[in-house]
């Protein structure tokens, strides 16, 4: 089962609308899907209106069971796991306990009725994105069109290459570098691009096409709303259908090694 977690060190690059339309485009395919919000914001549970009592914190704290913690049917096919502003201090009350960077591994050791889990991260390398880490064999990074996005990204590699000097028995290979906002009539789109493009550890993990800047993303998320819910038609519901088409043949396909080692 594969476990994907959406990463970039950069806030606001559209780590959360990924993670929401990939959980939500494979389970619109049939797949059975946990989507977890490993980020204190909360934004999964803001973005689809949820709210649960228990959250990651208690999971990761032990205090709770997965059973527990789990909305069902937020969507046919798809679960999610909340968090709240409340995991802030989890890096605090976490402080002295044992290998405290793969609770998350341990604590979902057996997730045997999902096709795929997909974890939402935050922006900064704290203890809950090394645990997202850590837990994940694939990651997907999304970039926005700016400079700032590709230095987070490019950090965001040097957090998975620490990982595997670390851990080197852990498996987590680089699914795809994911363009976002992107706006082809613009110089820092075409700037962006190009630099990714001709950077060696991410050139060959670009996703051709990437999502395109499209605002009803942010219409659909106030609504509550995944774009084909709410739009459609729109350039970013045919974008996230190809993405969502891509990452379930790359990652059933036996054959096809799209898993990327850096
Ligand atoms: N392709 C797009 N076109 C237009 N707006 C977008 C697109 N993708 C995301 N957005 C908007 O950009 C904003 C940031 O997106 P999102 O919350 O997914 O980023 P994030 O990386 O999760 O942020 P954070 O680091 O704070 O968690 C949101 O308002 C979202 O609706
Ligand atoms: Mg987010």
């Amino acid at each position: 089962m594969p476990r994907i977690s959406v990463l970039n060190m950069k806030g606001g690059v559209g780590k959360t609308t990924a993670s929401i339309h990939i959980a939500a485009g494979l389970a619109g395919r049939g797949n059975r899907v946990l989507l977890i919000d490993a980020d204190p914001q909360g934004n999964i549970s803001h973005t689809l209106n949820l709210r649960h009592g228990t959250t990651l914190r208690e999971l990761m704290l032990d205090e709770a069971s997965i059973d527990e913690a789990v909305v069902r049917d937020v969507r046919e096919n798809l679960d999610v796991i909340v968090s709240t502003t409340a995991a802030f201090s989890l890096e605090r009350q976490l402080a002295g306990a044992m290998q405290r960077e793969t609770i998350m591994s341990r604590r979902f050791n057996n997730l045997a009725e999902y096709d795929f889990v997909v974890v939402d991260t935050s922006p900064a390398m704290n203890l809950i994105t090394f645990n997202a880490l850590l837990f994940a064999d694939a990651a997907v990074i999304p970039v926005s069109m700016d400079l700032m996005a590709v230095i987070g990204a490019r950090q965001t590699l040097s957090g998975i290459c620490e990982v595997r000097q670390l851990w080197p028995d852990r498996r987590l290979d680089i699914l795809a570098v994911l363009p976002t906002l992107v706006n082809h009539s613009t110089n820092a789109t075409r700037a962006t691009l190009e630099l990714l493009n001709s950077d060696p550890q991410f050139n060959s993990l670009v996703h051709p096409g990437g999502i395109r800047q499209c605002l009803d993303l942010t219409y659909a998320a106030a609504a509550h709303q995944t774009i084909w819910e709410y739009a459609p038609r729109s350039r970013a519901a045919e974008d996230f259908n190809t993405f969502v088409d891509f990452i379930e043949h790359s990652t059933r396909s036996e054959t096809l090694v799209a898993y990327a080692k850096i």
